[in-house]
């Protein structure tokens, strides 16, 4: 994260809390989400900070990137774009849910909550 915080010129701020390794499969989700969500930062809200958090919650690991950039109308995303739909489908095949929270003028907050084997 901190190699492709350099790459896009994106000042990041992690947190991470976690109380063990992730299964492999959530380790993907969850860097995946995180890379395209930045990607998103970097391109779009003309912000150059994001915070990152990775937190383990209540049987679930919660995926949070946010930005405090021009923000956008989250329903009217074109149907052509892949970015955030390919986020919630690589979510929502493990079983959990992708909430995008965004308004123009207001800064984006994408988040991911993914169930954790066993739960709590
Ligand atoms: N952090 C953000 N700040 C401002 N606008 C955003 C942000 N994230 C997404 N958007 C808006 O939502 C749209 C959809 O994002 P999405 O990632 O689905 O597609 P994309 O980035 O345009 O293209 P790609 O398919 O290459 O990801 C973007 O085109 C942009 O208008
Ligand atoms: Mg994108």
């Amino acid at each position: 994260m901190r190699e492709f915080a350099e790459r896009t010129g994106i000042e990041v701020d992690l947190s991470l809390h976690l109380g063990r390794p992730l299964p492999k499969e959530l380790e993907t989700v969850v860097y995946r989400v995180v890379q395209e969500a930045l990607t998103n930062v970097a391109r779009h809200s003309g912000s150059a900070r994001a915070s990152v958090g990775v937190v383990e919650l209540m049987g679930e690991v919660r995926v949070f990137v946010e930005d405090e950039g021009k923000g956008f109308a989250p329903q009217e995303v074109a149907p052509d774009r892949q970015g955030l739909q390919g986020m919630r489908e690589r979510v929502e095949l493990v079983g959990g849910r992708l909430l995008v929270e965004s308004a123009p003028g207001e800064g984006t907050r994408v988040q991911a909550r993914l169930p954790l084997e066993g739960g709590a």
